[in-house]
Parts: structure tokens; sequence; C-alpha cells
């Protein structure tokens, strides 16, 4: 089997791809490295090339034969979304277009698809399952839900089989911490207050709100670990293969923490204290977003292994402090 894995130099790509390998399954790269790592996917084959340059990706597929496609590829900021909206409609979502052409013309028919919690907007109900409303609330968001309908009227007219997976809080890093957490900039919570527990440039953590309605006034989390996610993808291939059809499953470890426990978590981690300020709520965040992954596990066959918040941290910990290809925090 060969999968082609878009966006496989990327943070969840990258431990897509080494889970991949190290099972013996056979993956391409396909990335525009833009945010992705050369680095990160090892002496895998790597395809440098845009989902919005069509001959590129019909080069791409002309290349080789694929059995199926994961899809990872996307601009994923949500702040970012909210200012630059054209930019993230054309690349999410065109540049899924572009990609479900290329899959067409070369026969390939099924994919797994990077979607997100944002579909959900501002939730309605404590756990969020795959019942719960679609509202997202910045574009990034929208523009995902816009790719799920995609899928499901192709679906229907083309008979492509796809599985999107809604995640919530990737986290983590892999197991012998070689690859892991590394945007630039970085906007995301753990990399940040480990950036600041470690010194990095006298940085410190600046804590979004502690004003929401949670138990301490920070917003509430689902965090998974990023290998867990890439489990997850192997069990959606499986289900293609029993599954006609366009299927969606959340993937959250059913436990929310809020910020003020993730910092307490990095402090028992590194025995340091993490210098924080107390910020204005940052725009688009919703107060708690935890997820019911029943689904996933029942369906999909889906068993988290990192469901302890300090081990995910931990992970990270041991990637942010090793000799990575990302920012060194020493
Ligand atoms: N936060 C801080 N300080 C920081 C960074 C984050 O206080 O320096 C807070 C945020 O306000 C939020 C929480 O930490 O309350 C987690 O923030 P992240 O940026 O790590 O992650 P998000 O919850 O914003 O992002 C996740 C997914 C997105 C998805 C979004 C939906 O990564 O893909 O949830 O809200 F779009």
């Amino acid at each position: 089997m060969t999968i082609l894995i878009c966006g496989g130099a990327g943070y969840i790509g990258s431990h897509m791809t080494r889970w991949l390998r190290s099972r013996g399954i056979r993956a391409t790269v396909l990335d525009n490295l833009s945010t992705g790592h050369r680095e990160a996917i090892g002496d895998c084959r790597l395809i440098q090339a845009d989902l919005l340059d069509p001959a590129a990706l019909d080069a791409a597929f002309a290349s080789e034969s694929f059995d199926a496609v994961m899809h990872f590829c996307a601009r994923s900021l949500v702040g970012e979304s909210v200012a630059k909206p054209l930019e993230y409609y054309e690349n999410n979502v065109t540049g899924t277009l572009n990609l479900l052409q290329a899959m067409r013309r070369h026969h390939v028919e099924k994919l797994v698809f990077s979607s997100t919690a944002a579909v959900f907007g501002r939730p309605v109900t404590e756990r969020i399952d795959e019942s719960h409303p679609t509202a997202p609330i910045n574009p990034y968001g929208a523009s995902k839900l816009m790719v799920e309908h995609i899928l499901k009227d192709a679906a229907q007219a083309y008979g492509l089989r796809s599985v999107a997976l809604r995640y919530f809080n990737a986290a983590g890093a892999s197991e012998d911490a070689s690859i892991g957490e590394s945007h630039e900039p970085e906007t995301h919570l753990i990399p940040n207050v480990i950036a600041a527990v470690s010194d990095v440039d006298g940085r410190r953590l600046q804590i979004f709100g502690d004003d929401w309605p949670t138990p301490d006034g920070t917003c509430i989390r689902d965090y998974v670990h990023v290998d867990d996610l890439a489990q997850a993808h192997w069990h959606a291939l499986a289900y293609m293969d029993r599954h006609e059809g366009a299927h969606t499953f959340n993937l959250g470890n059913g436990c929310g923490f809020s910020v003020k426990e993730v910092v307490q978590a990095v402090e028992r981690i590194s025995k340091r204290k993490v210098p924080y300020d107390i910020a204005p709520r940052r725009s688009g965040d919703p107060a708690v977003l935890v997820a019911a992954s029943d689904r996933a596990c029942a369906e999909l066959g889906w068993r988290p292994t990192h469901t302890n918040l300090d081990d995910i941290i931990a992970s990270a910990w041991q990637w942010h402090r090793g000799p990575g290809f990302g920012p060194r925090h020493d």
C-alpha cells in the first residue's frame, strides 16, 4: 500500500509519515514547505509542490500509484484567518478542490481529511459529539466545514470515500523527541508555555483572559497527542475499505484542562516557575472545547494511548529541549 501524505512535513503530517513508515507502509509526502520541515520526514520521498498548482498535482499523481491520500495541508491559525480570509479560503478550499480533481483524474478514491473542532464554533453542550451543530465563528473553521460539505457531495456524485477527522487540540511530540511542534510564529499554548519557562528571549507567557466562565477563569481545551491522531488516520483507512460515503469523527481525549492547569503541568515537569501575564481575551476563542470521541472509539476502533496531560506535555518538553530542527529552548 502507498499513501500520499499532503502536508506530510508539517507538525501532524510528519508524525503521520513516521507512524506509517515505522510500520512498513510506503508513504510519499507532498508539501510546499511553507510551514513544514524537510528534516521532519527523514529520507521519505518528498514532492515539493503546492495544492494551488494543478499541473504539479498531475505530475505527482502520474509519478506513482497511490491507494489513498491523507490531506493535512492548511493554513490553520484562527486569528490570521480573520485577518486574511481570502487566503484561507483559497488555500484550504481551492487547494482541496484541486486535490480532489487530481484524485478523480488519477482514479484515487479514498481520502482522510484533517478537519477541526473549529467547525463547531461556540459549543452548546459540555462535550461535543458529531451531532453538535456546526456554526464556525472564524474563516478557518468555515473553510474546513466547506470541505466537509464538498466531501459529502463528492461521495454522492463520484463515489469518493472519505473520513474527516475533527481534531481538538493536537499536542505532544514523538516518543524519541526527534520530531515535534515547530511553528514560526508560534501561537499554540503548550510551546509558548515551554518557551516562557525556558526563558527564550526573556519571553513571558501571555494568558488570554482569566475572566472566562470556567472554574479558574481561563479557557479549557481537550489536548490530544499527535501520535494518537496518527493512529486514528490509520483506522480511518481501514474504515473506508468497509464503508462507502463521507464520514466525520471527533478526536479528543474527552478531558478538558484550563490554561492555568497546563501552566501547572509544565511547572511540575520542568520544576521551574512559568512567568506569565494576564492579557485580554483573544478574539475567536471559545471558553470551553472538549470532545466526545465515543464514535471514533466505537466505529473506528480508535484507542488513544496518551490520556494523561503530564505525559503529553512531557513529550513536548523533551522535544523542545532536544536537538530537533525547531528552535532550541535550553
Ligand atoms: N493561549 C494563551 N496564551 C498563548 C496561547 C494560547 O493563553 O500564548 C490560550 C488560548 O487563548 C486558548 C488556549 O490557550 O484558550 C489554547 O490555545 P491554542 O492556540 O493552543 O489552541 P486553540 O484552542 O486556539 O486551537 C485549537 C486548534 C485549532 C482550532 C481551535 C478552535 O488548534 O485548530 O482550537 O477554537 F481551530
